[in-house]
């Protein structure tokens, strides 16, 4: 990227670097500019004619060539959007994919919004589920379980930056956090293979509290 070049010709650049390692070169290298010049993607188009400064034009390089190698874009940004929150996402969580969102809808289909439910999102890496169960159900207590800590982290600086209240973040085994939560659940306790079913499934369990 020459640092004399204007936005779009870096744009357009780095769009062709990208053809070969992309579905969707030119959407990276606008996010990626984006992240670099701290601003919105439609400030790019109506910027496009602006000279790329030499310091930016370095450092978007960087990142092309990090895409380039294959790093997602969202590990390069830190950030993913789902359930229309920005999600924290770094290489110690998996992007949240869109088709979560799915699950989502069948999870909140389930939980009614006046009931003080219990949940548990086991496995819940940068805390996708959980905190876009709890953006919905302010009323439900959310406990988000991963066994790694770095995830967790993940997980509960996205709880606080976006002021999204994760009930409980425990670092614990999987199996010994279904059997807590099954503990301290009357629904389980009564209806333990059903409940159990449906908690593997949705990998978030829902019970009323
Ligand atoms: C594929 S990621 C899914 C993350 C998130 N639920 C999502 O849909 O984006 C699975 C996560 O489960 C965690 N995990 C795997 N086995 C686990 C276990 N036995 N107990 C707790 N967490 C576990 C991993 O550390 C990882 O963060």
């Amino acid at each position: 990227m020459s640092p004399t070049a204007t936005i779009d010709g870096s744009l357009r650049q780095a769009a062709g670097l990208l053809q070969r390692c992309s579905d969707s070169p030119r959407l990276d290298a606008e996010v990626l500019l984006a992240k670099v010049l701290s601003r919105p993607r439609s400030a790019l188009v109506a910027h496009a004619d602006a000279p790329l400064d030499a310091a930016a034009a370095k450092q978007f390089r960087h990142l092309i060539d990090e895409r380039r190698r294959g790093v997602p874009v969202a590990y390069l940004t830190g950030t993913r959007e789902f359930w229309s929150l920005p999600l924290n996402v770094t290489p110690a969580v998996l992007v949240p994919r869109p088709e979560t969102e799915d699950l989502v809808e069948l999870v909140l289909e389930r939980l009614r919004p006046d009931a003080p439910v219990r949940v548990l999102d086991l496995g819940t890496g940068s805390g996708a589920i959980a905190l876009a169960l709890a953006s919905e159900r302010p009323l439900a207590s959310i406990t988000a379980v991963d066994l790694s800590a770095a995830a967790l982290g993940v997980a509960a600086a996205g709880s606080r930056e976006r002021r999204v209240a994760l009930r409980f973040v425990v670092r614990a085994r999987g199996r010994r956090a279904l059997r807590r939560h099954r503990r301290e659940s009357p629904v389980c306790r009564r209806g333990r293979s059903r409940a159990r079913g449906a908690e593997i499934r949705a990998g978030a369990g829902a019970v009323p509290g």
